[in-house]
């Protein structure tokens, strides 16, 4: 009898213990523990250490920067030396400093230039990049004031001086952060529904056909930025914005240009790519051409998007909201 108890209770701590591993392993292998929203990070552990995590992880930074050949460079300037002035961004804060100093006709110090960047992008916009950067504090990335300190930090330490005392957010930034200001409050009006939407997506007989220059994890195309991650850095007012009014703000790296060939062939696209003797370039139906440099006769730059600017006239309603559905789930 007691033998058959002790069986029992050793079954069903086994059981226990298998279930939590299995559910450890799920996490790990979805990726969940790097994604979700990691443990507030207390004043005293604000090191460069907790602020990388926050830059590979919750902060969603890699998805524009790169630090030397880790993340996504397309976007946004890269961090590590091979970034802007060749210096890596905690040197390089030092230049930037001096020119606020300049602009502004205050003192500047390097720490207050990283913070600036990140609270406030557009007050200093990085030659040849544009004002696009999302303010971390804000939904849909909401990190904690600690967070962004943090990230400071690692920054700081990336060919800088770490001194994470020195790191001071502005007044009235952590309340208005905590009482959660921005984006949430942007709703559309009709539920879609995220499964169609994903079809519309796409599907290349859709009205939609987003795939033809989106990818999303592993499918799609190239000639547009990647949607994978979009609603966990971007609000919906600028997703919908995106869709209906693609020229509005051109994403950097996306730049639209003209070519006309010596054959007088007419080449509109955004360029994927270039060396010495020839130049790619991806079309506005989605497909990427290699064009010899030998053969241009003329390259402009264009003001309008390849994105096509008809959706808001061939989407109906319920598509556009079923696409939208859809986007909000790729976080
Ligand atoms: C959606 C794209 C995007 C995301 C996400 C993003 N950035 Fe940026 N970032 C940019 C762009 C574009 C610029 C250049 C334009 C500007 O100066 O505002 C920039 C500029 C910067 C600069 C100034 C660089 C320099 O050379 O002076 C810093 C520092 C920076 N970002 C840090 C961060 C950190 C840290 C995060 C994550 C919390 C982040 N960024 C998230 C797009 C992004
Ligand atoms: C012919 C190619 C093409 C098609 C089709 C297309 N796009 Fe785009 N899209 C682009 C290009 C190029 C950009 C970057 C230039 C710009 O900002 O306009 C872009 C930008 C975007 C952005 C902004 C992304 C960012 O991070 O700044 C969103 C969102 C977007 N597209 C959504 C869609 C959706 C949804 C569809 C389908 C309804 C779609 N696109 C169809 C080419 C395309």
């Amino acid at each position: 009898m007691r033998r058959a108890f002790l069986g029992a209770v050793i079954f069903a701590v086994v059981l226990v213990l298998v279930f939590v591993w299995i559910g450890e392993v799920i996490t790990r292998v979805s990726g969940e523990a790097g994604r979700g929203a990691p443990a507030v990070i207390a004043p005293g552990d604000i090191t460069p250490e907790a602020g990388e995590t926050v830059f590979w992880g919750k902060g969603k930074c890699y998805t524009c920067h790169a630090v030397g050949s880790r993340g996504n460079s397309i976007r946004g300037p890269n961090q590590g030396e091979t970034g802007p002035l060749a210096m890596a961004i905690g040197a390089r804060a030092s230049e930037r400093a001096r020119e606020r100093a300049q602009a502004t006709g205050k003192p500047f110090t390097a720490t207050d230039y990283l913070v600036e960047s990140l609270l406030d992008p557009g007050a200093y916009v990085v030659e040849g990049y544009k004002n696009e950067m999302p303010n971390p504090l804000r939904p849909p990335i909401s990190l904690k004031p600690e967070e962004v300190t943090a990230a400071v930090a690692y920054l700081q330490s990336l060919g800088g001086t770490v001194d994470v005392a020195a790191i001071k957010l502005p007044p009235g930034v952590e309340a208005a952060a905590r009482a959660g200001v921005g984006g949430d409050e942007w709703r559309p009006y009709l539920s879609g529904d995220p499964k169609k939407g994903e079809d519309l997506f796409f599907d290349p007989e859709s009205n939609a056909a987003c795939a033809k220059c989106h990818r999303v994890k592993d499918k799609g195309g190239d000639v547009g930025p990647e949607l994978t991650g979009v609603a966990g850095v971007r609000d919906l007012k600028f997703i919908v914005e995106s869709i209906l009014e693609p020229s509005k703000v051109i994403a950097s790296g996306f730049e639209p240009i003209l070519i006309i060939t010596k054959a007088d062939q007419y080449i509109t696209g955004v360029v994927k790519g270039e060396d010495g003797s020839t130049i790619v370039v991806g079309d506005s139906q989605g497909r990427v051409l290699t064009v010899p440099k030998d053969q241009i006769k003329q390259r402009a730059p264009q003001a309008t998007s390849v994105m096509p600017e008809n959706f808001g006239e061939i989407l109906t309603v319920e598509e556009f909201h079923d696409l939208l559905a859809f986007l909000q789930t790729l976080k």
